[in-house]
């Protein structure tokens, strides 16, 4: 298991969905020549960094904070090209190379490209990394959106809180389980009106890591509408690319469901519209979608749903991120504090444990829990 997201077996299963992958080897292979410093973004078990390399680019940098990284150090080694990719562990907004990179090529995204830290990498990587008319695959991603209908998926999330409540009033679960957006294969039958585009991202151009978009739509069919769905197409060069619409082969990202608060009777002719905002809050995205459904009978229904509302957040913690609270350290940070403190270079992992035990008695079931505390911290702040 990685410290970091994926576990092999995810690094895996991204490589075995062919749609994906066939669609960045032809972008690699008509972008990648003898010439070329190519630099591989999250680069996972190594496998694009590989790829570049057996193209023979001069020089492949491989960047990824997953322990995953080893083995694309051992893939690379096992195929003779150990002096050909430079790997390195951590984040590509921290790192500095010796070269700017001809191509850059990554997939950052989630179920959608707007995952955390996708787009403040993909603009630091274009003004600080990329060469001057070097090209970054993907080159964009356009987003679309459609009102559909999907009683199985919006059963799944309802029922614990409602069929199986056994009598008990779960409603403040309900509402928070609706609030938040899940990842979901659609039918292409489950829309209900044309899609529309939400945003395109081009990477090329892109300053804003956040979308605020007004959407509308006509509805096609007499159904129940339960929510919003939404994917991407990726253009990762001019004719190279792949979708991840329902309508498209399957890839490892699906769709995202974002549910209505309660299934709406839709009639040909009705109009839904939405102004879905995604805004980028302590490295994680917050999303906003506000649905307000007008039938041609004159019945309205309106929804304000907000991932934030999913979030279980109490008073007492947002009380501690206020910008006007004054924070006093309190026991646990004191724990960390003498950690920190004794991370001058003359005491071992080992006996900064011992002394821990002996400070904080009770705070730890033994030397081991100490240490292995220790380590953490050791991890995370030494050299
Ligand atoms: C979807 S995986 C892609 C793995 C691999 N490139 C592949 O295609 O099979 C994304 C990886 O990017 C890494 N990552 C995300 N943001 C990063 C950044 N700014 N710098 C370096 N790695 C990043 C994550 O840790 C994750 O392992």
């Amino acid at each position: 298991v990685s410290r970091f997201g994926y576990t092999v077996r995810g690094f895996g299963a991204m490589i075995a969905d062919r749609v994906r992958t066939e669609a960045y080897e032809a972008a690699l292979a008509r972008t990648v020549g003898p010439t070329s410093v190519v630099l591989d973004v999250g680069t996972g078990t190594g496998y694009m960094a590989l790829l570049a390399c057996r193209l023979g680019a001069r020089h492949v940098y491989a960047v990824e904070p997953n322990d995953a990284i080893n083995l694309g150090r051992a893939a690379a080694r096992a195929s003779g090209m150990g002096d050909r990719i430079t790997f390195i562990q951590g984040f590509s907004t921290r790192i500095e190379l010796p070269e700017r990179a001809d191509v850059i090529v990554s997939d950052l995204r989630g179920v959608l490209p707007l995952a955390a830290p996708h787009l403040p990498s993909a603009i630091d990587l274009r003004s600080r990394l990329l060469a001057e008319g070097g090209v970054m695959i993907p080159l964009s991603d356009t987003i679309w959106v459609a009102p559909v209908e999907a009683e199985e998926q919006h059963r799944r999330i309802t029922a614990p809180w409602t069929e199986h409540a056994a009598g008990l009033d779960l409603t403040a679960s309900l509402r928070a389980a609706l609030n938040d957006w899940e990842k979901t294969r659609f039918a292409p039958e489950q829309l209900l009106a044309q899609p529309q585009v939400l945003a395109t991202l081009d990477y090329r151009t892109l300053t804003s890591s956040s979308v605020d978009a007004t959407l509308s739509w006509t509805v096609e069919r007499e159904s129940s509408g339960h929510g919003l769905a939404v994917w991407f197409d990726a253009r990762l060069l001019d004719g190279i690319g792949f979708s991840t619409a329902p309508h498209a082969p399957l890839t490892i990202y699906s769709q995202g469901y974002f549910p209505w608060l309660r299934p709406v009777a839709l009639r040909p002719g009705d109009r839904v519209s939405a102004r879905m905002t995604a805004h980028l809050v302590s490295n994680e995205y917050v999303w906003g979608w506000e649905t307000r459904v007008e039938g041609r009978d004159g019945s309205m229904e309106h929804f304000k749903q907000s991932t934030m509302l999913a979030r279980m957040l109490s008073p007492e913690l947002l009380r501690l991120h206020a910008h006007d609270h004054r924070p006093v350290l309190a026991d646990e940070g004191r724990v960390a504090r003498l950690v920190l403190e004794r991370m001058d270079g003359s005491v071992t992992v080992g006996e900064i444990a011992t002394e821990l035990q002996l400070r904080f008695p009770g705070r730890f079931a033994g030397w081991k829990e100490a240490l292995s505390y220790v380590g953490e911290l050791s991890e995370a702040y030494s050299s």
